[in-house]
């Protein structure tokens, strides 16, 4: 039986090749992408959604939520996905409708109705729309099987501030809600995300397979990868959210702790931080399974069999 999933998004490129993943694979029953304001506004990233979807020949409904987040101005990215956040091959605009229902009701009533315990959460971007459903309908909080997200980073700090990464740091109350819901979570940070690096022949290799997908992801890679190379002086660029999607496919690619976590909301100079108790020295109850390292061939195969199938 296939595994329950909603994808919630700020669909930028690497959100994008998440999705693909998610859609090729028969482990996984997608049942809708909720899309949140982060990497771009609201508007764009549900059309995003539905661009992306299309590209795979599915019909997963899109549903859009938050245009901002829970106490803050919204902090967008488009210096790194480029104006559309998908900036690489033009595409064309789709076809494949948005749901009139809002996306916080759409998690609501679908955690409501499905069996406890049988859907898992993918946020891959900032946490409003999920803190937003948990505090709008806190009886759905116990029936979430897991949330398995992107976000964070300790050993690896921060890349929008020196101490926060992107997702936390956009809406940190809002994930301060989520770590603190008690729902069983999966953290994918920077830490494991930067040692995620595509290479030059996994790029080649993907525009190699000839499909509209392949060309796709090849031209997205080659778009943001200006950014990280330059920033971090790396040789390639990171593959951030496909990580949470690896991680339900094969979750042995993955190592990390079972540690304590914590969210600054207070201090302006580390605004969105995740205090990861990673030595265990604060006596904290850990809730999240907080990862640190990736088997970055293992991760890469993984990605270009399940594309391949697109
Ligand atoms: O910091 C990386 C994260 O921020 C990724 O989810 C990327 O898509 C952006 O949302
Ligand atoms: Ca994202």
């Amino acid at each position: 039986m296939s595994r329950k999933i909603i994808i919630d998004t700020d669909l930028g490129q690497d959100d994008a090749v998440a999705v693909l993943l998610a859609l090729a694979s028969p482990e996984l029953d997608v049942l809708a992408l909720t899309a949140v304001a982060g990497n771009v506004p609201l508007a764009r990233s549900q059309l995003n959604a539905r661009i992306i979807v299309e590209l795979a020949r599915k019909t997963t409904p899109v549903y859009a939520g938050c245009d901002t987040p829970l106490k803050r101005k919204l902090v967008t990215a488009e210096y790194v996905h480029g104006e559309t956040g998908i900036d690489g091959i033009t595409l064309p605009d789709p076809t494949h409708p948005l749901e009139d229902t809002h996306a916080v009701d759409f998690l609501i009533d679908t955690l409501r109705h499905e069996p406890p315990g049988t859907v898992t959460l993918c946020p891959l971007g900032p946490l409003t729309n999920i803190a937003t459903a948990f505090s709008r309908a806190p009886d759905i909080i116990p029936k979430v099987a897991e949330i398995v997200l992107m976000g964070g980073a300790y050993f690896e700090v921060g890349n929008v501030t020196p101490a926060a990464e992107f997702n936390i740091y956009v809406d940190p109350e809002a994930a301060e809600i989520v770590f603190k819901s008690g729902v069983p979570l999966v953290v994918m940070p920077l830490d494991v995300t930067h040692k995620a690096l595509t290479s030059r022949a996994w790029v080649e290799g993907m525009r190699a397979l000839g499909t509209p997908v392949g060309q796709a992801v090849a031209s997205w890679t080659d778009f943001f990868e200006r950014f990280d190379t330059a920033k971090y002086g790396s040789e390639g660029a990171p593959l951030h959210d496909p990580c949470v999607i690896a991680y339900l496919l094969q979750p042995a690619l993955f190592t990390g702790r079972h540690i304590n976590v914590e969210i600054e909301t207070g201090s302006e100079l580390t605004l969105g931080m995740t205090v990861a108790d990673w030595w265990r020295v604060t006596g904290r109850e850990p809730n999240a399974m907080f990862m640190g390292g990736v088997d970055r061939d293992g991760f890469y195969r993984l990605l270009t069999e399940r594309l391949g199938r697109l």
